[in-house]
């Protein structure tokens, strides 16, 4: 059942048109996440949808209750929506300590002293903050700031979360396991989460289902994260959810050529005609051997990153990017030097229109 549904929404400001029809639904219960490029109108739909923001056309309405529509002069103010916030600055209240900070959608409610006290000191432990609470704010650090937000929005178990990238300030220990939280959370509490960010990794581990937006504030697919990771509708997809390579190829009858050879893509041709086809395909989704059946390239920069192996291998005048664990090609003498030839072929690849792909270049 659908909880949040964002109706042709439209948003300038001045001349800068952010939302042209913006439509999207959420599912009660559901973890969705809204992921895309920095400048893309994301915290600007979450302010529109929390009441901050005033659309120009469209509607919003939220458990089947018009919130927002501008037509029908109806607009229900912030704290009448029913939804916890947590904003990307994550403003929290200067002269207030971290006790009074979280405590104070509960003061407003009008809850008891003692169940206000309970429940604060048992939202500051959910976020690690216990022994913190008497602090102000100054006297915290950047990502505990962050964390007495996200205690702020949860204090009240509301069943609709808002999350406008509450992880960035967190170190890369506790980000994992905020986020480990806010899913628990979203799953215990039954809660449905609005999540917003430009970090394709949470999104991909947080998500129900994930919207991808482009510069222009188009919503390009709406899926699963496995379906946006491995059936990506299009190039911007694609090269969003990771580095992609986007290699030219030639025709030659029913097969194709790699860049300027003759060596065929050992590959599955496209189906249907475009005039014009260009492979994609990830790092890690081309195979290097010494020798062997495949095409032949020469290594041109050997990048050693730890636990990852990268190289860039030249094919008759194309590049191409590729990625193996360290110890795999340790153990298989796949630790190529700059110069050395190699056969390369493909675990996956997928097939783009290039009038599409120019689209993402341009951008
Ligand atoms: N109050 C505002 N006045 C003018 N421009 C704004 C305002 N808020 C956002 N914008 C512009 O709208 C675009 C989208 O911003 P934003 O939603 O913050 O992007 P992000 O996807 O990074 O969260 C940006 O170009 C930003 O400069
Ligand atoms: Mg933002």
């Amino acid at each position: 059942m659908e909880i949040i549904r964002v109706e042709g929404i439209a948003k300038s400001y001045g001349q800068h048109q952010v939302h042209k029809e913006l439509t999207l639904s959420i599912e009660r219960g559901e973890c969705f996440t809204l992921l895309g490029p920095s400048g893309c109108g994301k915290t600007v739909l979450l302010r529109l949808i929390a009441g901050f923001e005033v659309p120009d056309a469209g509607r919003i309405a939220i458990d089947n209750t018009v919130v927002t529509d501008p037509a029908a002069g109806i607009n229900i103010p912030p704290d009448q929506r029913g939804l916890g916030v947590v904003f990307q600055d994550y403003a929290v209240w200067p002269h207030m300590t971290v006790f009074d900070n979280v405590g104070y959608p509960l003061k407003i409610a009008k809850r008891p002293k003692g169940e206000l006290r309970d429940r604060v000191m048992e939202t500051l432990a959910m976020v690690g903050m216990s022994g913190l609470e008497r602090r102000l704010p100054s006297e915290l650090s950047g990502g505990q700031q962050q964390r007495v937000a996200l205690a702020r929005a949860l204090v009240a178990n509301p069943s609709l979360l808002l999350l406008d990238e509450p992880l960035t300030n967190l170190d890369a220990n506790l980000r994992e396991e905020m986020r480990f939280e806010i899913k628990e959370l979203q799953r215990k509490l039954g809660a449905t989460v609005l999540y917003v960010t430009h970090d394709q990794e949470i999104a991909l581990a947080i998500s129900d289902r994930l919207a991808i937006m482009d510069e222009a504030g188009r919503i390009r697919q709406t899926s699963n994260p496995w379906e946006i990771f491995e059936r990506p509708t299009d190039p911007f997809v694609f090269n969003f959810m990771g580095i992609a390579n986007f290699v030219p190829v030639r025709r030659a009858g029913e097969s194709f050529l790699v860049g300027g050879g003759e060596q065929l893509i050992p590959w599955e041709p496209p189906q249907g005609d475009a005039p014009k086809w260009v492979a994609g395909f990830r790092p890690s989704d081309v195979q290097v051997a010494p020798e062997g059946t495949g095409i032949r390239g020469t290594v041109k920069r050997a990048s050693f990153l730890g636990a990852m192996m990268h190289y860039l291998i030249e094919v008759d005048g194309a590049h191409l990017r590729t990625s193996i664990e360290t110890h795999e090609a340790v153990a298989k003498g796949l630790m190529f030097k700059e110069g050395e030839t190699c056969v390369i072929s493909f675990r996956d690849l997928l097939w783009f229109n290039a009038d599409s792909l120019a689209e993402v270049v341009k951008q």
